[in-house]
C-alpha cells in the first residue's frame, strides 16, 4: 500500500510547497503555523517568518515581541510564544541542532508526537509517524472505524495503525508522510471524497460499505454554557464614565 500510495503521490501529489526539502528548521515552523491554519493562508507568513528568522539560532535570539509581530493575523499565540521557547531550548540544550530522536524532539515546547513524527520524516528523512486530521480521516475510512476518535482506545488504534502503514526502515519517509497529508487534504476530504482517484478504493471498508458520508463520525458540537453578566456604569456630574479596573 505504501508504494501505491507514493505511485499517486507521484503523479497527484502536492510538490511546490516552499518548506518542502529544506530541512527540519522549515518543516517544524511550516508544521506549527500549519496547525488549525489552512496551507493557503500560511503560505506569506511562512515567506517572511524564514526571511526574519532564517534559522534556529536567529530565531532563539530574537526578542519575543518581534517574533509574536511576525505571527500577528495567523492566531493561536502560544504557538508562536512556544516556537520561541523551543528554539531557545535548542540553542541551550542541543547546541543549537534540531535532535533526531523523538523522544528528544517531544520534550521541545509545543512539539507532540505528531509533528515530531513529521519533522523526523519531512525534515530529517528518518522514519516518522504521523496523525493530524487528514491522517486520521483517511485511517478511519479506511479500516470503517466509527465513534469519537479523540478518545485514548481510539487514538490508540489510530496510532497503530498509522505505525502499520508506515514503512519498516523509513524508506522514503518525506514522501510517505507528504504523501498521507495530501491524501487526505485532496481526495479523502471530508466532504465530497473523490474516491475514484484513490489508490486505496478497493481496500477502504468505508467505500465497500457505502459510508463515506458517515465516517469518520462527526465531532459533537459541545453546547456552550450561558454566562450572565452584569456591568455596572460609574458617572459623575461632569458626564464621566468612571471604570474600576479589574484585580
Ligand atoms: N498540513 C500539515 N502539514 C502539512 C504539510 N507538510 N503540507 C501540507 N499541509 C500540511
Amino acid at each position: 500500500m505504501a508504494a501505491r500510495l507514493r505511485d499517486w503521490h507521484r503523479d497527484s501529489g502536492r510538490h511546490d510547497l516552499p518548506w518542502q526539502r529544506q530541512g527540519p528548521y522549515a518543516t517544524w515552523v511550516s508544521e506549527i503555523m500549519l496547525q488549525q491554519t489552512q496551507v493557503a493562508v500560511v503560505i506569506p507568513y511562512y515567506l517572511r517568518f524564514m526571511e526574519s528568522f532564517p534559522s534556529v539560532t536567529a530565531l532563539a535570539e530574537a526578542p519575543q515581541d518581534q517574533v509574536l509581530a511576525h505571527w500577528a493575523g495567523l492566531g493561536y499565540y502560544a504557538r508562536a510564544r512556544n516556537l520561541h521557547q523551543a528554539a531557545q531550548q535548542i540553542v541551550s540544550l542541543f547546541d543549537g541542532e534540531i535532535p533526531q530522536s523523538l523522544d528528544s524532539l517531544m520534550t521541545l515546547k509545543g512539539i507532540g508526537r505528531s509533528t515530531a513524527g513529521a519533522i523526523r520524516s519531512l525534515g530529517w528523512g528518518l522514519r516518522g509517524v504521523i496523525q493530524d486530521g487528514n491522517v486520521r480521516r483517511v485511517l478511519a475510512r479506511l479500516h470503517a472505524i466509527a465513534g469519537d476518535l479523540q478518545t485514548s482506545s481510539q487514538q490508540h488504534v489510530l496510532w497503530e495503525l498509522a505505525e502499520y502503514y508506515t514503512p519498516a526502515l523509513g524508506e522514503h519517509a518525506a514522501t510517505h508522510t507528504q504523501a498521507m497529508m495530501d491524501l487526505g487534504a485532496t481526495v479523502c476530504k471530508r466532504t465530497h471524497p473523490r474516491c475514484s482517484d484513490c489508490p486505496f478504493h478497493a481496500d477502504c471498508q468505508a467505500h465497500q460499505q457505502g459510508l463515506t458520508d458517515y465516517l469518520p463520525t462527526p465531532k459533537k458540537v459541545k453546547k456552550r454554557p450561558s454566562v450572565e453578566w452584569f456591568v455596572l456604569g460609574l458617572r459623575d456630574i461632569n458626564n464621566r464614565i468612571w471604570c474600576y479596573p479589574q484585580a
